[in-house]
Order: structure tokens, then sequence, then C-alpha cells
């Protein structure tokens, strides 16, 4: 992880490696950053988050986002983590109400994303494809859940696609599920921002 984060630190819109202290709030600087940056406040997009939780950052970008066209959809049991996360969590942690929703662009899934997602890509295939930016929000946790979600929405990327990653420096979950990602699929990544020491990190699709 290190070496990787010495050989991608150069050049990005915001980096704040190295930093003593992990503070959370920074994850909405970096949002932030990218709005501005890409001007995606105006733009339409079809936000996808994996791992919502309460809806904290769906919110965030679902309130920012003003287009009528976007389109926003989170994917969560809702029942907690699906397996341990490492000897920080254990499953079932995270278990959430379905957050409510008081605008109609958009949607929760409930389920694991390894049974709803391959329903919801057959339901949604034009829209996926539609010229609207693809966002997607990888805040899973898990390798599992990570890099199946990136595995199945793979035929859908195009050049400028935006992925964020919540937990990216974690070498056994994020950043192994975008390591064998990338490797094995051919798809070039360019990272474009980061917090926490590269524990939440954007990329663009080049
Ligand atoms: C860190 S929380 C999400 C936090 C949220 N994005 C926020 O802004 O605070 C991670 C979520 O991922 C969900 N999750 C992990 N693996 C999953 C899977 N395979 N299928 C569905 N949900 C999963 C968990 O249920 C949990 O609610």
């Amino acid at each position: 992880m290190i070496v990787w984060i010495y050989k991608n630190k150069k050049g990005l819109l915001l980096n704040d490696f190295f930093s003593i202290k992990r503070d959370y709030t920074k994850r909405y600087k970096l949002y932030e950053t990218l709005l501005q940056h890409y001007q995606l406040k105006q733009e339409a997009v079809t936000y996808l988050e994996f791992g919502v939780a309460h809806g904290a950052s769906f919110r965030w970008w679902m309130q920012e986002n003003t287009n009528s066209s976007s389109s926003f959809f989170g994917f969560d049991t809702f029942e907690g983590l699906p397996e341990n996360w490492g000897g920080f969590y254990a499953k079932g942690d995270m278990k959430a109400d379905v957050p409510q929703l008081n605008d109609t662009r958009g949607m929760f899934i409930k389920g694991l994303f390894q049974d709803t997602l391959n329903k919801f890509i057959e339901e949604k295939k034009e829209l996926l494809s539609s010229a609207n930016r693809r966002m997607i929000h990888m805040d899973a946790d898990l390798y599992s859940a990570t890099i199946f979600a990136l595995s199945q929405l793979y035929p859908f990327l195009k050049k400028d696609d935006i992925i964020l990653f919540d937990e990216f420096n974690v070498p056994l979950h994020e950043f192994k599920a975008f390591q064998e990602f990338t490797a094995s699929f051919y798809v070039k990544l360019k990272p474009v921002a980061a917090v926490n020491n590269f524990y939440q990190t954007a990329f663009v699709v080049v």
C-alpha cells in the first residue's frame, strides 16, 4: 500500500499524505473538491452507492447535485455487514433502517449486492449506458462486496466516470479489490484526490 501511495501521490487535486490523525469529516472536503473540479453540481449523473447504512454520503451527493435528470441508487443489506471486517467490525454491524428520502430521483435496493445487482443491471441497462456520467461510490468496506460490484459494473464504465473508495487504503479489502479489478479487467483508474492518507480516494476512468 505504502509503495502505491508513494508512486501515486503527486499531482492530485487534494492530498493530505501524511496526516497523523484520521478525520472522517474530511471526506466531505474530498466530495466538495470533485464537485467543483468536475462541475458536478449541475451535471446529470447516475450515482450508485454500495454501502449506504444511515445514508450520510448518499444524502450529501443527492443534495449537492441538482440536475433533475440525475438518478441515485443506494445498495445495502440494511442488515449490517454480511461478514466480519477484519478485527474492526463483526458480521451484522452497521445495521440501519432504510433511510427515508424526499427526492424522487433516489431509491434504495435492499439486499446483498450479490443477490440484487444483476437484476438491477438488467432493468437499468439503458440508464447505465446513457450519456450521464456514472459515479460509483464504494463504501461497503469488504473485499468481497467491492470486487463483486466493480466486476459487474465493468461493462458500463466509460472514460471520465468517477469511482470513489471510502476505505481505499485497507490492504486486504478495498485496496485488494482495486488491484485485482484493475489488473484483471485492464481498467485504468487515475487517482484524482484523496484524504486521510488515501483512506478516502477518488479515481476517474481513463
Ligand atoms: C460503512 S457502511 C456505509 C456507510 C455510508 N456510505 C455512510 O455514508 O456513512 C457499509 C455498509 O455496507 C453494507 N454492505 C457490505 N457488504 C455488503 C454486501 N455484500 N451487500 C450489501 N450491503 C453490504 C453494510 O450493510 C453496511 O451498511
